[in-house]
């Protein structure tokens, strides 16, 4: 898969695009990512990328020109899946992010100032928001966007069945873990963990993962329900 980030701060996906997961799925080639500063495509002699609105108002609007520009710039951008991230989009969540890991091609947006003019709307094919609050930018939203997208693509993670089992998937968080010791300041572990009855842990699990989307997810528990039946 290849991304093209629009941003007016491409220094600010240095650290995220170099280390840990994103870093070695870039290194190994599962992904490819690039950055264009649209602010190198502004006609306008001081470079600017914003203006006062139309009819008056507080703050600055993104111009369409540097946008435009700087897309059509990008080979291939036609057949693109082209994403404007706004606050105003389609909420974000781990199935887009499932389904979006197919697309070979992704074009992303981030905006900055008050809004964006309403004809840049109109060269994007999807709107997505990442939470209800306001960012100071797109950066972050895309950030998130990529990180949840990649991490799904096969390969990524070394075990690759391990995203299987995420929480989110068939609607339930995930059941908890413990690690070494097995006894620390008086808590220990549950003694089916320690069992070695698959069939057992295997039930314990989805047992945990039910009552803990139940206690902390009451939506997601109405879904799982509604698709699984009454426990
Ligand atoms: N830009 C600013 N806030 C945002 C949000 N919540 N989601 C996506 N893009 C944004």
């Amino acid at each position: 898969m290849r991304i093209d980030i629009l941003t007016l701060f491409p220094k600010m996906f240095n650290g995220f695009l170099s280390e840990s997961i994103m870093g070695k799925a870039i290194n190994n080639k599962l992904v490819e990512i690039n950055l264009i500063d649209f602010r190198e495509f502004s006609t306008n002699k001081h470079k600017k990328v914003d203006d006062s609105p139309y009819g008056g108002g507080a703050g600055m609007v993104l111009s369409v020109q540097p946008v435009y520009d700087a897309l059509i710039s990008i080979k291939g951008y036609k057949e693109a899946l082209k994403i404007l991230v706004t606050p105003q989009g389609d909420r974000f969540n781990q199935t887009r992010a499932y389904n979006l890991k197919d697309e070979a091609h992704i074009i992303i947006l981030c905006g900055h100032y008050e809004g964006y003019d309403e004809r840049i709307r109109d060269l994007f094919d999807i709107e997505i928001s990442i939470g209800d609050y306001v960012l100071t930018g797109g950066e972050i939203a895309a950030m998130v966007l990529i990180d949840a997208i990649t991490r799904v693509i096969p390969n990524v993670i070394s075990n690759d069945e391990s995203h299987l089992f995420d929480s989110f998937n068939g609607n339930l968080l995930e059941h908890p873990h413990y690690t070494r010791p097995s006894e620390f300041m008086g808590k220990s572990v549950p003694d089916v963990l320690i069992s070695g009855n698959h069939k057992l842990i295997k039930e314990w699990r989805l047992k945990q993962s039910i009552k803990r989307t139940k206690e902390r997810r009451i939506d997601l528990y109405h879904k799982y329900k509604e698709e699984n039946g009454d426990e």
